[in-house]
């Protein structure tokens, strides 16, 4: 028995050196290792083994198995190690690596936007929402702009063939939210797009963003409206910045300011810069709004409220430097990853 277990160990690795692919691997494993397999045919043999010769045939019987089974995970990894080569042949894995698409950074109308946001809800305001297709109840008449107001024309503003246009300003959210509101006082802002058939340049879009805001109660004075604003503009540029209101006209408050900031640039001159429209709620919209809601919570005699609509592109503009609004809708990588 001892002869046959040395002829299998010889039989066994030269036949293991042939073997190229998987396949054969494994039917030799079966040949020799399995359970009908040579090795387990010889061991059989042991019964017959005299008592005094079970330790050493033993022995030998253990070192033969071990052989075959390590010959053969050799073999098993020597053909990985080829097929792994192969894979890469061809490939120059010490080249280095391509530049992937970068990571995101968020774009700078988003980061503007969403201070001015966080800043009046510190003063109690609550975001509000309406829809960027409109009626012209909700843009013009509710605010009380007369039929024949410029920015009716068909050459300043989108019209569908329905009747209904394309926001011209964020002051729409004012009508619908007091139109739904439960309860006073009404204390929101609306960040949105606004559309206009503006001539495209530096400084127009026709799609731009605004934020509007409105505070009514029984009681909010042209004061209120001056320390929210300022307040706001001093969190925005910094407490240095000189607020200035400049008296204006918009059909639907009265009165009406246009508020501008001085921005002094390093080595340049100080400019006043317009950067938003405001004025005390006309007391035409209260009515317009009580018609639609037909009770008195908007009673013109007996609610007072502001208005403010900023523009968040120029005031991204302003805030970065920026001088061609045009830049904020490229999507130029070049433009976008200095704001990262
Ligand atoms: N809606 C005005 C505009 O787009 C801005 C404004 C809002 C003015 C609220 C007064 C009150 O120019």
């Amino acid at each position: 028995m001892l002869t046959e277990l040395s002829e299998l160990k010889t039989e066994a690795l030269t036949a293991l050196d042939s073997l190229t692919d998987e396949t054969s691997l494994e039917n030799f494993r079966v040949a020799y290792l399995g359970k009908k397999g040579k090795l387990t045919a010889i061991s059989a043999g042991m019964r017959d083994v005299s008592p005094d010769l079970k330790k050493e045939v033993g022995a030998k019987l253990n070192e033969v198995r071990e052989a075959i089974t390590s010959g053969l995970a050799t073999r098993q990894e020597a053909l990985q190690s080829a097929k792994d080569a192969s894979a890469v042949q061809g490939i120059d894995i010490t080249l280095p690596g391509r530049p992937g698409l970068g990571v995101g950074s968020i774009h700078p109308l988003t980061t503007i936007r969403d201070l001015a946001i966080r800043t009046l809800r510190r003063m109690g305001f609550v975001l509000a929402d309406g829809p960027e297709i409109e009626t012209e109840w909700h843009c013009f008449d509710a605010l009380n702009t007369p039929t024949d107001h410029p920015a009716r024309n068909e050459r300043d503003t989108f019209y569908l063939n329905d009747g209904r246009l394309l926001r011209t300003h964020t002051s729409t959210v004012q009508i619908r939210t007091m139109e739904t509101v439960k309860d006073l006082p009404v204390r929101i802002i609306a960040p949105g797009a606004a559309y206009r058939r503006d001539e495209i340049d530096a400084t127009h879009l026709s799609v731009f963003n605004q934020l509007e805001g409105l505070y009514v109660a029984q009681d909010v004075s042209l004061a209120d409206l001056k320390g929210t604003l300022e307040f706001f503009f001093r969190e925005i540029f910094g407490p240095q910045t000189v607020v200035r209101f400049r008296p204006h006209f918009f059909p639907f408050t009265e009165p009406s300011f246009e508020i501008d900031v001085k921005l002094e640039a390093k080595g340049k001159e100080a400019r006043w810069i317009e950067i938003a429209g405001c004025g005390m709620v006309d007391p035409a919209v209260f009515a317009a709004v009580s018609k639609t809601r037909g009770d008195n919570l908007f009673d013109p005699e007996n609610v007072t409220g502001f208005a403010f609509g900023l523009g968040l592109d120029r005031l991204a503009m302003i805030l970065h430097g920026i001088t061609d609004i045009r830049h904020l809708i490229e999507n130029d990588t070049r433009f976008l990853t200095q704001f990262s």
